[in-house]
């Protein structure tokens, strides 16, 4: 029962790099090979945290120096984006260098040029498949440019975080392509590091995360782990090689899920539409996928209408979370998650943040 394909006692130590079943399923999930896969604990953040930690007191492959040995490390992040990503980098006290965000992805022509020009400049976030929190798709051209650019930094890292690769919401399904093969393809096979967990397709926090990178790079993390730690908790992975199956039983999943939030995000959207439509006062995009809308309002306003609205009973993220320290500098930018509430709860939240928008943009008129 609880013995893996190999034989291997779930229950005890080792394994340090994720069961043989359960990296089989993610390389078959991703389209990519298992010796490029790590599966490990719960959450992917946190293995994002721990990538930026060893990178920091050990180096990771092709690394110069341990980041810690330079004197400032800085970060590209594609904004808005996604806290969490930028709190990782202020705890360790990289300068986040904020690059706008198109319909394609980041904006490249910056992207490049800032990549090129700064060797302190180690690395990027991406969010690549319906990013927090705009929604958007890289085209295959962004992810070419990142696999290929030139960049002053020889170790430089694009943190590729794909945690909604399967999380979408219609049947014509945004597609990236596979990061892995396009950096190796362009000769930077080390660069690249992608991340994904279970958290938004079995259970956050009693589902489990995957690594995965060039076989250079995962046996240098392989070896940084295994003094980490003598093994993960191979019960979750087995029980989810188990539950999840095989590709086509996670898209019939996925499948189940979007039944149950497409109608939220449309409610969501037809609201927006209704009460601030063609007023001049928002802007919002209408994802294909992934778990966020995000809400531009006028410039200035974006802290009051979050304050307004937790006047009113509605708690929203808050203004400026999606900015590098939390500062947006145009104060314009809202998330909004509709996943979770109720479809009545939301819909009366979102009437109440529309009313706080116009309220708002009538107070700074
Ligand atoms: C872009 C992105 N990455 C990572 C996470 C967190 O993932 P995990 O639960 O695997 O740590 C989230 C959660 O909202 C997210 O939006």
């Amino acid at each position: 029962m609880l013995k893996a394909a190999d034989g291997t006692d779930c229950r005890n130590y080792g394994t340090v790099d994720g069961l043989p079943e359960a990296r089989a399923l993610f390389a078959s999930l991703f389209g990519i090979r298992v010796e490029e896969v790590i599966v490990g604990g719960n959450s992917s953040l946190n293995l994002m945290y721990d990538t930026v930690a060893r990178a920091y007191l050990h180096g990771l492959a092709g690394c110069e120096k341990p980041w810690s040995q330079i004197g400032t490390v800085k970060f590209l992040c594609p904004t808005p984006g996604y806290d969490r990503h930028f709190s990782i980098c202020e705890l360790f006290g990289m300068e986040m260098v904020p690059v706008g965000m198109n319909q394609h992805g980041p904006d490249m022509d910056e992207v490049e040029r800032l990549a090129a020009s700064d060797p302190a400049i180690k690395g990027i976030w991406c969010v690549p498949l319906y990013s927090n929190p705009t929604g958007i798709s890289y085209s295959g051209e962004t992810a070419r440019r990142l696999a290929t650019m030139k960049t002053a930094a020889s170790d430089f890292l694009i943190f590729w975080d794909n945690a909604y690769a399967f999380h979408h919401l219609y049947e014509t399904a945004d597609i990236i392509p596979d990061m892995l093969s396009e950096c190796r393809m362009a000769g930077n096979p080390d660069r690249v590091i992608m991340f994904s967990s279970t958290s938004k397709i079995t259970w956050p926090g009693a589902g489990i995360a995957i690594l995965a990178a060039s076989v250079t790079q995962v046996s240098r993390i392989r070896k940084l782990m295994g003094i980490q730690t003598i093994g993960p908790d191979k019960i979750t992975q087995l029980m989810h090689v188990r539950h999840m199956k095989d590709k086509e039983n996670v898209s019939a999943l996925m499948k189940r899920h979007a039944d149950i939030i497409r109608p939220k995000f449309e409610m969501v959207l037809g609201i927006l539409e209704e009460e601030l439509g063609g007023t001049g006062l928002a802007s919002w995009n209408r994802p294909k996928g992934g778990y966020f809308i995000s809400l531009d309002v006028v410039p200035g306003t974006a802290k009051r209408v979050v304050q307004l609205a937790k006047e009113a009973g509605v708690v929203l993220t808050s203004a400026g979370a999606t900015w590098p320290l939390g500062k947006d500098p145009a104060d314009r930018n809202i998330r909004i998650a509709p996943t979770f509430p109720p479809l009545e709860e939301l819909r009366t939240a979102i009437r109440i943040l529309c009313v706080c928008v116009h309220l708002a943009s009538l107070e700074a008129s």
